[in-house]
């Protein structure tokens, strides 16, 4: 983590903030000063990481359309307002993986509708407070967490790799859209890492040769302050 970063007045949201990648990003995005919103499932988990971090925590799931509302408002009362996004949590598909013709429609509707329609609606919701940021000159950014699933066509990720895959082109063509709005959207694969997805979805798999989730998260910070206007201003430690 680099110490000279300085995000305070910086205001994020993160999908999936309880564990690996999304947790490694709230810890080192308050740690560089940022405020940060983050959303998980499990209200136990939410609550020990917003007490470690100081960070809000929301318990939404954000594949539920019902909850996408309460999560934004959240967000933006507690930021007040919003300059980055980023849409990390996601989900397997089936569980054990599965070939696609023994995945369940509804093993493939959940995988589309956490990674790519939540990301989706959190987004649309959230466009307005992001549009205002980017407005007054701040800046505004999605990320949205990728995989090379997207790219690679690897037996038994069909649901997920479907999923990550539309995530990505959707994520290029709003980036062309919201050119208007001075509004970027990335798509960002972060790399095989230690995490409880990746051990649900490979139990044998060898943790040494798999990328630590901190290193990954201060990867994603780099890029997030290439893409900002401000990321120099807040790379040289002073303040947005
Ligand atoms: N690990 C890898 O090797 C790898 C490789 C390439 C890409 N990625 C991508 O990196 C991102 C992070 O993965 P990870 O490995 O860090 O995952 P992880 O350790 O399983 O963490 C997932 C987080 O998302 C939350 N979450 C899951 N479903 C949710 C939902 N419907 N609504 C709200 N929160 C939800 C989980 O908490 P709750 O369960 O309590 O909700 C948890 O906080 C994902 O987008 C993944 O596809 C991972």
């Amino acid at each position: 983590m680099q110490s000279n970063i300085d995000l305070h007045g910086l205001r994020v949201a993160v999908t999936g903030g309880t564990s690996g990648l999304g947790m490694a990003l709230v810890r080192q995005l308050t740690a560089h000063g940022a405020c940060v919103a983050f959303v998980a499932r499990t209200a136990a988990n939410v609550e020990r990481i917003a007490d470690e971090t100081g960070a809000h925590g929301i318990v939404g799931d954000v594949g539920k359309k019902a909850d996408t509302y309460s999560i934004a408002l959240q967000v933006t009362a507690n930021l007040g307002g919003l300059d980055v996004l980023i849409n990390n949590a996601s989900s397997l598909g089936p569980v054990p993986l599965a070939l696609l013709a023994d995945t369940e429609c509804e093993e493939l509707e959940t995988a589309l509708a956490v990674n790519l329609v939540g990301a989706f609606r959190l987004t649309k919701a959230l466009f307005g407070a992001l549009a205002a940021s980017a407005r007054g000159g701040r800046g505004a950014l999605v990320i949205n967490i990728s995989s090379d699933a997207a790219v690679n066509a690897y037996p038994g990720w069909g649901a997920y790799g479907a999923s990550k895959a539309a995530l990505a082109h959707l994520t290029a063509i709003w980036d062309e859209e919201a050119k208007a709005d001075v509004i970027r959207l990335l798509a960002l694969d972060p790399g095989d890492m230690d995490t409880p997805l990746h051990a649900l979805a490979i139990a044998d798999a060898d943790p040494s040769t798999l990328k630590r989730p901190e290193a990954a998260a201060a990867e994603v910070i780099e890029k997030m302050l290439d893409a900002l206007p401000v990321g120099a201003t807040l790379r040289a430690g002073a303040h947005a």
